[in-house]
């Protein structure tokens, strides 16, 4: 009985049961990018209408770089975390003068950018550029715990730099599969594989995933040691 590749199962699973509608499935790496900062500490449902503002404001990177910081953060008032509109209105700044206006093409470009870290630089060259770089935020770090079963805090050096390497074997072969692969995951652990009462039965992962062969999705992953 052959099992489909990691990557094949996940982004076929994308394909029939993710999330399709979300405003920011789009092309444009800069509502990718504004998106993926609003997201960052912030729930979907809350995201939207702050996002559909503040895209009818700031329609591109040259409008929201030319905009005073003040109207920046009167559109972000509400979501909290105001680090991050700054941080976007310095980067909006930095686009402009240091790569001409175009919002960089690659993951290491976008990692030079205020406010933006390593995994939010892969999801937005993931889902704009197909470039095959790994996302590992707290519901990717969940589900990669869980069906690999590495336990251990993974706010620890450690055991984040397992998962790092863990998210880099697993990427798609073909990067023209990078988008949904990336959606895949965002929307595998927050629609499946959630923290308390998991649906593994509707898992594409779950032939495999250590976490469930062996009954320990409440204990993956390792809770904060107190
Ligand atoms: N959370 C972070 N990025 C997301 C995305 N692109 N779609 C849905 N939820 C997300």
């Amino acid at each position: 009985l052959e099992l489909l590749p990691f990557a094949e199962r996940l982004t076929r699973w994308q394909r029939s049961h993710g999330r399709h509608d979300l405003p920011w499935q789009v092309a444009d790496p800069y509502r990718v990018w504004l998106s993926e900062i609003m997201l960052q500490q912030t729930q979907v449902a809350m995201v939207i209408p702050y996002y559909q503002r503040f895209t009818e404001s700031f329609p591109d990177v040259a409008s929201l770089a030319a905009a005073p910081l003040d109207e920046v953060l009167a559109h972000w008032a509400g979501l909290g975390y105001y680090t991050r509109a700054r941080n976007l209105h310095a980067a909006a700044g930095k686009v402009m003068s240091a790569f001409a206006g175009s919002f960089p093409a690659t993951a290491a470009e976008m990692e030079t950018l205020p406010g933006v870290g390593r995994s939010t630089a892969a999801a937005i060259a993931g889902f704009c550029f197909a470039e095959r770089s790994p996302i590992l935020d707290g519901n990717v770090k969940r589900v990669l715990a869980r069906w690999a079963g590495v336990a251990g805090f993974p706010g620890e050096k450690k055991v984040e730099q397992q998962l790092w390497a863990l998210a880099e074997a697993l990427l798609p072969e073909h990067a023209a599969d990078m988008p949904a692969y990336t959606q895949g995951m965002m929307d595998l652990g927050a629609t499946l594989c959630t923290r308390s009462k998991p649906r593994c039965q509707a898992c594409p992962l779950r032939e495999d995933c250590r976490a469930h062969i062996e009954g320990r999705q409440a204990e993956l992953p390792t809770r904060k040691p107190r």
